[in-house]
């Protein structure tokens, strides 16, 4: 390699990971709805799909937040939104954990890191701007929907704090959702009080497959939480731990 080429190589290795920043500008929303789009495949024309749209996030500042990524060039490395649901929205969400309907519910959803700037931790930092300004915004609970075919994604939410709760169709989703979540008070986890003892957990490893998916459904309505989500033997396959306290 010549030295130029080499000078070129270490720049771009050594380039400090940007600082996600809040956007309400409509053409820079239009810039990352666009890159985003492209890359989930959405029809842009689908009207069920408002709530996406640049012009419903401008016009929402108080209930939406993007925050995008930018290289030195100005360049999108990554972006994501974060939304405070309406009771009614919340409602829908989460029509198998009705236990969930007294908290203020943030979703995170919309995300979308570069190819060349993944593995960075750039998706981390997205997810930390989103929950600062969810927590801002009265927010008690994070909320993250996650297809049971994206190990990654489902992997980058248990390492940044997210639990799986719960297992539940859309109409947006050809796979089922996984449906993870965070709390932003201090609270007692899932009915498990954690204030002076020290609970005894049971764990179970599953790969979530087409086939696993009611069994899953079963144990999350049995307390289950999935607390750990790796890549598996395929590029599909989500290998989840769960885990739930021994009843004594
Ligand atoms: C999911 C996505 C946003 C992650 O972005 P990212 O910036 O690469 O994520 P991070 O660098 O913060 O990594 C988060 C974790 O995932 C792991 N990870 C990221 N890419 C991985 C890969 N290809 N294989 C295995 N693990 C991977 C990281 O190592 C890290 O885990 P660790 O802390 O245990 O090391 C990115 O892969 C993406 O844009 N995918 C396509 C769009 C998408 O699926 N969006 C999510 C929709 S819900």
């Amino acid at each position: 390699m010549s030295e130029k080429h080499s000078q070129k190589w270490k720049s771009a290795e050594s380039e400090p990971l940007p600082v996600p920043i809040l956007v309400t500008g409509i053409d820079e929303i239009r810039e990352y709805t666009k890159y985003a789009d492209s890359v989930f495949g959405v029809d842009e024309s689908d009207p069920t799909l408002e709530r996406w749209t640049p012009e419903y996030i401008a016009t929402h500042t108080d209930t939406v937040g993007l925050f995008v990524a930018y290289g030195s060039d100005k360049e999108i490395k990554g972006g994501g939104l974060v939304t405070i649901l309406s009771k009614a929205e919340a409602l829908e969400k989460l029509f198998n954990q009705s236990y969930l309907t007294k908290e203020k519910i943030a979703i995170f959803e919309y995300q979308v890191v570069r190819e060349e700037d993944r593995r960075k931790g750039l998706a981390r930092e997205l997810t930390e701007k989103r929950l600062q300004w969810a927590r801002e915004h009265g927010a008690t609970l994070a909320l993250s929907e996650i297809e049971t075919v994206n190990p990654i994604s489902a992997h980058a939410k248990t390492r940044e704090g997210f639990v799986f709760i719960g297992i539940q169709s859309d109409e947006y989703s050809d796979a089922p959702l996984l449906v993870a979540v965070k709390p932003l008070v201090e609270a007692e986890v899932f009915g498990e009080s954690i204030k002076n003892t020290t609970p005894i957990y049971e764990h179970v490893v599953m790969s979530v497959k087409e086939d696993s998916h009611s069994e899953l459904d079963a144990l999350f309505r049995e307390g289950w939480i999935g607390i750990d989500a790796q890549v598996g033997e395929s590029e599909e396959e989500i290998v989840l731990t769960l885990r739930r306290a021994k009843l004594s």
